[in-house]
């Protein structure tokens, strides 16, 4: 596991932006596996930057999005989906034929989280997935548990998840208690893993997730037995690492 420990946000995010750009660089089809959230938001913006300045294209990328809440309409103002176009998609030439989010709007959810991992394996695995972490310690929606789950499934959202959202929500009442996550299996078969981390209310969890033991408890710590892994933080979030 390689940890770099940059100066502020806007570093972390562009050093995770260039090693986005580097991947697709090496491979224009890459297929990459995207978070929402405000951890990402900084990298989201260098990678248009790159677009728009330098060319960087996205017309042959592949994207999986790592979750997605049950129960809202598809460009509802909060789900995952108007986030990503809003936040990126519309502002790069990705082809939205490769745009790829779970839908949490259906009749059949457990379908879609089985389809979902068919999408995955046919587009030929993902190649780097980035993360982010919650206060709890989940990576994706994958709450602390008693086990690791496999593959995309439906969760039920912790309270402490479920508060953290809801300053995007107009009251907590309105945050959706159920999401479609990748499990913690999809994420290990990604080739590579990114995870990001800013301030100083990520440190526990990132010190549990990279150093601590390796349980479902904490579900990030299962990134320490994943052979690729880069973790981008800022001063805050590596506050309480042991670093040598
Ligand atoms: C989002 C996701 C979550 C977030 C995590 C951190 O798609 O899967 O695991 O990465 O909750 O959220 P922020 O970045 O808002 O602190």
């Amino acid at each position: 596991m390689k940890i770099k420990v940059t100066n502020s946000y806007s570093e972390m995010s562009s050093v995770a932006a260039s090693k986005v750009a580097k991947i697709i660089e090496e491979k224009p089809n890459a297929v990459l596996g995207l978070p929402t959230g405000n951890t990402p938001l900084g990298m989201y913006h260098e990678l248009i930057a790159m677009h728009q300045k330098a060319n960087l294209s996205f017309e042959k990328v592949t994207t999986f999005n790592l979750d997605e809440y049950i129960g809202l309409e598809r460009d509802h103002i909060n789900s995952y989906n108007y986030f990503m176009f809003h936040n990126f998609f519309k502002h790069i030439d990705i082809d939205k034929a490769n745009i790829n989010i779970p839908n949490g709007n259906t009749e059949d959810p457990k379908e879609e989280c089985a389809e979902y991992e068919k999408k995955i394996a046919k587009a030929g695995g993902i190649d780097l997935i980035i993360l982010g972490i919650g206060v709890n310690g989940h990576i994706a929606f994958n709450e602390p548990s008693d086990h690791f789950p496999a593959s995309t499934h439906i969760v039920t959202l912790d309270q402490s998840t479920v508060q953290a959202n809801a300053r995007f929500f107009m009251s907590v009442d309105e945050v959706p208690r159920f999401a479609i996550t990748m499990g913690i299996g999809s994420i290990m078969h990604c080739r590579k893993i990114m995870l990001l981390a800013n301030g100083e209310a990520k440190a526990q969890a990132v010190k549990e997730a990279l150093q601590g033991p390796i349980t479902p408890a904490l579900p990030g710590s299962a990134l320490q037995l994943h052979k690729d892994v880069t973790v981008i933080l800022d001063t805050g979030a590596a506050s309480r690492l042991t670093l040598t």
